[in-house]
């Protein structure tokens, strides 16, 4: 017995040793030639399999993010590029949901061509819908999706953008902009859900909705809470400005959505081109690596602004201490949508040279890998051309409809002028934004500003008047108010602001109407019938002296290409229900004015009548 024992112990040892070394480096399953490729094993193994077969170039071009427009499909095979990106209205041509396919499927095809063949991830603005893509569902901006005051709605819209994104072969959203709006004369007030951290915080149920319950559905895209942190809270409403608060104020007021994004999962935050307290976030390792990595768990990836790493300097063109900073704060992928290649070669050095260590690069890289097998990128690189019809489906019209409709605010209804009869009724429509789908979907539309006219397929707030009403009514357009007389029943005004993107949306002087605006509106005053304002806008605007002399108000925001869910209102088919999601100043001196500031506003926080 006890020679039987000695003759068995190197045995048991052995396979001991097979057991450990199985362990470390397990078999590959079927198909897979290494055990990174075999989609039965855990994302953390798969991770450390592939890291440990990486070069520091090809761990460096996962960390790199260019713009289409600069980098072409051989490029991504040669240099190892982890991800691509379209800036804001930077398509194929043409512009069609199948060329986007196309063009993504080239890209990936060329990023699978490579040796360890890694996949590449490619990211959007799809900011309220897929708005880079002609013929895609255009949904209300976020400052309408808050006055809805509907999580749940919210999170079924981004379930239907993330469809239509999967349809073009996109993986990655950079969305939603979580910002906290503090003051309107920013010019990304639209895209804050609210004035207040409560807003934003409840419709993070949209990452829930890009990504589904969790990564690797069908339909899963990657979402992304920006811009972190403090983007709202500049003194001024300055654009990429700096935020001057004192630390608990920050945390107060502009941490809370994140820190709900992350509990939701969301897999990757964009840096902030602002500062606090003048320092810029792009260099901010407290607040990158200590609180957001650290303190609230974030285990996604951090992504960086479009050249963003260029500001730490204040001066133009990056240096080696630029990408050395953003890269030890914590940013994980650079968003160098030209100067990629600069990038590439200054941080290889930067590496060499011991200023960047090798295992904030392995950090990078895991966490980035973990997002792409956690998607099922290696499994399915390619467009699911299966979806590519849901592109401006009905179905999601239909869905855009219903957020436009709970997104209008009744801020004024003198005598009931509101709703209209829809039979036996004459009714005059004006105003620049009542026949105008670029006017009223705003910036980030088809191109990075957005821009006037029929830019994009869609129903326009006139043309849904012209259709809610019936065959009694007559209905006459004329969009300086020119013909209108006082046989009229009701006048339509449709006005307020035209489209623009960040800073070129900055209002550092009035904010009023334009003359043009009230112009028209004087017009149909003077023809002695009631004055219905319809503003079309990003934001409040300075009205309170116009007021007394327009008998309904109604706040559209700027509701994308279903002007329908205008009109549905505007008929009473469906009540209004909308409340106000940032504070209606009485006078643009009062701004910034918030919630709770003791500032006497025109309408308050959560304002909105009905009927
Ligand atoms: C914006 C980001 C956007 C990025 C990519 C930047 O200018 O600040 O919100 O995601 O461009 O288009
Ligand atoms: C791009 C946008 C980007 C902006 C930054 C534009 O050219 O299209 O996506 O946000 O530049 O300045």
């Amino acid at each position: 017995m006890t020679h039987h024992r000695h003759v068995r112990r190197p045995l048991v040892l052995a396979l001991l040793l097979v057991a450990v070394t199985a362990l470390a480096v397990p078999a590959p399953a079927a198909g897979a030639t290494y055990p990174y490729q075999d989609p039965t094993l855990p994302v953390a193994t798969r991770v450390a399999d592939l890291l440990s077969r990486m070069s520091l170039d090809e761990k460096i071009g996962q960390m790199t993010q260019a713009e289409r427009g600069s980098a072409t499909a051989t490029d991504v095979n040669t240099y190892r590029l982890g991800s691509l990106l379209s800036g804001g209205g930077s398509a194929p041509s043409p512009n069609t949901a199948t060329s986007w396919a196309d063009m993504y499927d080239t890209y990936q095809r060329s990023a699978l061509a490579t040796p360890l063949a890694v996949p590449m991830i490619y990211g959007v603005d799809a900011v309220h819908g897929h708005n880079n893509v002609v013929g895609a569902t255009i949904f209300p901006h976020n400052i309408g999706l808050g006055a809805t005051r509907d999580p749940a709605l919210v999170q079924q819209i981004g379930q239907a953008v993330a469809e239509e994104i999967a349809g073009t072969g996109i993986d990655w959203n950079f969305a939603p902009c979580l910002c906290v709006a503090r003051n309107d004369r920013w010019g990304r007030t639209y895209e804050s859900f609210g004035e207040t951290p409560e807003l934003p915080s409840e419709m993070t149920t949209l990452v829930t909705g890009l990504q589904g319950p969790t990564l690797g559905g069908p339909t899963s895209v990657l979402a992304t809470a920006k811009h972190y942190l403090g983007d709202g809270g500049t003194t001024g409403g300055d654009d990429q400005g700096d935020t001057a608060l004192s630390e608990a104020q920050l945390r107060a007021i502009h941490l809370p959505p994140f820190q709900a994004a992350v509990q939701r999962g969301v897999g990757s935050v964009m840096v902030s081109y602002s500062s606090w307290n003048g320092v810029k976030l792009h260099g901010h390792q407290y607040l990158i690596s200590t609180v957001l990595k650290g303190e609230l768990g974030f285990t996604g990836f951090v992504v960086s602004d479009w050249n963003g790493i260029d500001q730490i300097d204040g001066v133009s063109g990056f240096t080696a201490a630029e990408v050395t900073a953003a890269i030890n704060a914590g940013i994980d992928m650079v968003m160098v949508p030209t100067a990629w290649k600069t990038f590439i070669n200054t941080l290889r050095a930067e590496v060499q040279n011991g200023h960047v260590p090798l295992s904030r690069i392995d950090d990078a890289n895991r966490r980035i890998l973990t997002k792409k097998f956690e998607l099922g990128l290696f499994e399915r690189p390619y467009t699911d051309r299966s979806w590519t019809s849901t592109v401006g489906s009905t179905a999601h019209r239909a869905l855009a409809r219903q957020a436009v409709r709970q997104s209008q605010v009744l801020l004024k209804n003198a005598g009931a002028v509101l709703p209209l009869a829809r039979d036996g009724n004459k009714i005059f429509v004006a105003g620049r934004n009542a026949d105008n789908i670029g006017n009223q979907s705003g910036g980030w539309t088809i191109s990075w500003q957005g821009s006037s006219g029929n830019i994009t397929p869609g129903t326009s707030i006139l043309q849904g008047i012209r259709a809610a009403v019936g065959p009694t009514t007559t209905v006459t357009y004329n969009q300086r108010g020119t013909g209108i007389d006082r046989t009229y029943r009701a006048a339509v005004a449709v006005v307020g602001e035209t489209p623009y993107a960040e800073g070129q949306g900055d209002r550092t002087g009035s904010m009023s109407l334009d003359r043009d605006d009230l112009r028209t509106i004087s017009t149909l005053r003077n023809a002695g019938v009631p004055v219905i304002v319809i503003l079309v806008s990003g934001r409040p605007l300075d009205i309170a002296a116009e007021l007394p002399r327009w008998d309904a108000l109604l706040a559209s925001w700027l509701p994308g290409t279903e002007g329908g869910g205008v009109a549905d209102v505007l008929f009473g088919a469906a009540p209004p229900t909308g409340k106000l999601p940032m504070t209606w100043m009485n006078s643009v001196s009062q701004q910034p004015i918030n919630a709770g500031d003791g500032q006497v506003p025109l309408f308050a926080q959560g304002y909105g009548l009905t009927y």
